[in-house]
């Protein structure tokens, strides 16, 4: 089928203001959950877009590892472009798409470093191999072919044989604190449900207004 012709009816049961928390890191767990349990892949996997020094923007896939009052954690190398994006211009946004349930959500904010406590004790909680893979890999530089990677997996795997692998200096999370945050319901003849919460600055409250589709 042509991509032109290609189209999904989305005959969910829509979304109404009085279906929403107050809280929409509350109403993020809620819609989390049964992506989680309809078996959604990788419910917790976020399209996190940056600006570079230009002002264009530059996306990629991360996991989120934290979802809590503070905002969106997830984890990278500190030297990738998306971090040195970060440290230049730290503002973000991410979108969650759970396409299987018809729902979008959208995150609007701004960005920093969590603290070295926090990352050590999430890198401590990783698999072995993925914390070698973290000293190993020297993200987003390029590199002439894979076997650099491989040698230099090999190397670190012998200097951390028979001891806890610690955390890379230059490996860490950044937390995204949401100003914004938006949930999308698919319905019929695209005519869509949307809300969205904007963090009222002053008062640290949350405005909730329907959108049109
Ligand atoms: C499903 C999925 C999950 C990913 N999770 C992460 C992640 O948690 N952290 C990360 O640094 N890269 C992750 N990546 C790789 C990134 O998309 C990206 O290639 C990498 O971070 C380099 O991006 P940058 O060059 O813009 O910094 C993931 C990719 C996919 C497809």
């Amino acid at each position: 089928m042509s991509l032109r012709d290609r189209r999904v009816q989305y005959e969910t049961a829509g979304l109404d203001r009085g279906d929403l928390d107050t809280d929409p890191i509350v109403q993020w767990h809620a819609w989390y959950d049964q992506a989680a349990s309809a078996g959604v892949a990788e419910p917790n996997a976020m399209s996190v877009a940056t600006v570079d020094q230009h002002s264009a923007p530059d996306s990629r896939v991360v996991l989120a590892r934290a979802v809590d009052a503070r905002g969106f954690v997830f984890y990278t190398n500190y030297d990738s472009v998306k971090s040195r994006q970060l440290l230049v211009n730290p503002v973000a946004s991410a979108v969650f798409a759970w396409l299987d349930l018809h729902r979008q959500v959208r995150v609007r904010g701004t960005v920093q470093r969590i603290s070295d406590h926090e990352s050590d004790e999430y890198f401590a909680s990783r698999p072995r191999e993925s914390q070698i893979g973290a000293w190993a890999s020297p993200q987003s530089q390029p590199i002439a072919d894979r076997t650099i990677i491989e040698t230099r997996l090999a190397e670190f795997r012998a200097k951390f044989d028979n001891q806890d692998v610690p955390r890379p200096a230059n490996w860490g999370g950044w937390c995204l604190a949401p100003d914004s945050i938006e949930f999308w319901q698919g319905r019929p003849s695209r005519l869509h449900d949307r809300f969205v919460y904007d963090l009222d600055t002053t008062t640290k409250k949350w405005k909730i207004q329907r959108l049109a589709p």
